[in-house]
């Protein structure tokens, strides 16, 4: 584990910093935070690096991934076009959560992109990661860094309990800051679609490039499309017990709760610190403040995993308005949990 405190100056040349990009400079991969979540970081242009990186995480070799890079320069050659949408986009929220798919260069191999036509580009707002990038000299290729299904890693604990023994180090820079991952944009043509919901919200878009330009992938939503980011279709972020979601008041949720306590499961509630204490239950986890849901969707993975440790039998989880973040935060609620929600 090479510690780095993103606080520091001139991190490029800081020696964990460096003893990093030997590792990516000799095609292994490596683990590095970012704004949103910990990536699973190797050489873009190397087969042997992205093998890797599909073989640790177990990913599906379907799911193509994230090219990050530190600076506008290293566009040349890995995408063939960038819209006037996309520049917007760019100029607006780069660095930052958000990830634009573009019509892929000549650079960029197959196995980045799983054969398809596009590739997905970003730039993280996070020193620690825009200075591995700068070290190594080259794009880094990054999934989140948990094994696949499981909820993503805001630390370097959460990656060290997937990877431990599967990669040979983890650059350690603290809790990543949104929590979610960055929001997935397709920018071929100037409309905007939205790919995956993440920390750059559908109303922040629309200021940059106008609300009659910003879509949503219906395959979001309706299951019975196919989305138009591959990554949609997984089941995700699940907890090792059951997790049930429960669009209802709080004495609904804890009439489910003690049902299932009377016939002897050790239940679980993911709940907001606001409403911690009306609940009775085995183990009661809060995620951030209900008011606040920026903290909402900091927290979300951290609670989700620690219902493993809690050993519970079945979990069940509050909804939030699907606005703002809230989005965001539902989307992964709703993977999390299967599609298994009880309506009040
Ligand atoms: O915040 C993030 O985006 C984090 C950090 C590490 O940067 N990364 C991340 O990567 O979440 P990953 O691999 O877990 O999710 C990438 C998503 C997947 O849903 C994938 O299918 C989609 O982006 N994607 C990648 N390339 C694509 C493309 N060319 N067209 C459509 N979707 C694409
Ligand atoms: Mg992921």
């Amino acid at each position: 584990r090479w510690f780095v405190d993103k606080n520091e100056k001139n991190l490029t040349n800081h020696p964990q910093v460096i003893q990093a990009s030997l590792w990516i400079k000799k095609d292994e991969v490596i683990a590095l935070p970012t704004e949103t979540v910990y990536g699973l970081a190797g050489n873009a242009q190397s087969d042997q690096a992205i093998s890797r990186i599909f073989e640790s995480k177990g990913r599906p070799s379907d799911n193509p991934l994230i090219v990050h890079i530190s600076n506008h320069e290293q566009l040349e050659g890995l995408v063939s076009s960038v819209s006037e949408s996309a520049k917007k986009l760019m100029n607006a929220f780069w660095p930052g959560p958000l990830t634009i798919v573009l019509p892929k260069g000549e650079q960029v191999s197959e196995k980045v992109t799983a054969g398809l036509s596009t590739v997905a580009v970003r730039m993280p707002d996070h020193p620690v990661a825009l200075a591995l990038i700068e070290a190594s000299g080259v794009p880094l290729a990054a999934p989140s860094a948990n094994l696949s299904g499981k909820p993503s890693p805001t630390t370097a604990d959460h990656v060290y309990e997937d990877l431990k023994g599967r990669i040979p180090g983890i650059v350690d820079g603290g809790s990543t800051g949104v929590g979610v991952e960055s929001t997935v944009v397709e920018c071929t043509r100037n409309v905007v679609t939205i790919l995956r919901p993440g920390g750059v919200t559908q109303e922040d878009l629309e200021k940059i490039v106008g609300s009659g330009n910003v879509k949503v992938d219906p395959g979001i939503e309706n299951k019975e499309l196919a989305p138009k980011s591959p990554g949609m279709k997984y089941t995700h972020y699940a907890p090792d017990a059951p997790f049930v979601l429960v669009d209802g008041s709080a004495e609904f949720i804890q009439q489910l709760v003690d049902n299932e306590r009377r016939a002897g499961k050790k239940i679980g509630i993911l709940t907001t610190e606001e409403r911690m204490s009306v609940y009775k239950a085995d183990t009661i986890i809060p995620s951030g403040k209900r008011s606040q849901p920026e903290t909402v969707a900091q927290h979300l993975y951290e609670a989700l995993r620690s219902f493993n440790e809690a050993g519970v039998d079945k979990i069940f989880g509050e909804v939030f308005p699907k606005t703002g973040v809230g989005v965001a935060i539902m989307n992964r609620l709703e993977k999390s949990a299967g599609g298994n929600v009880v309506k009040e």
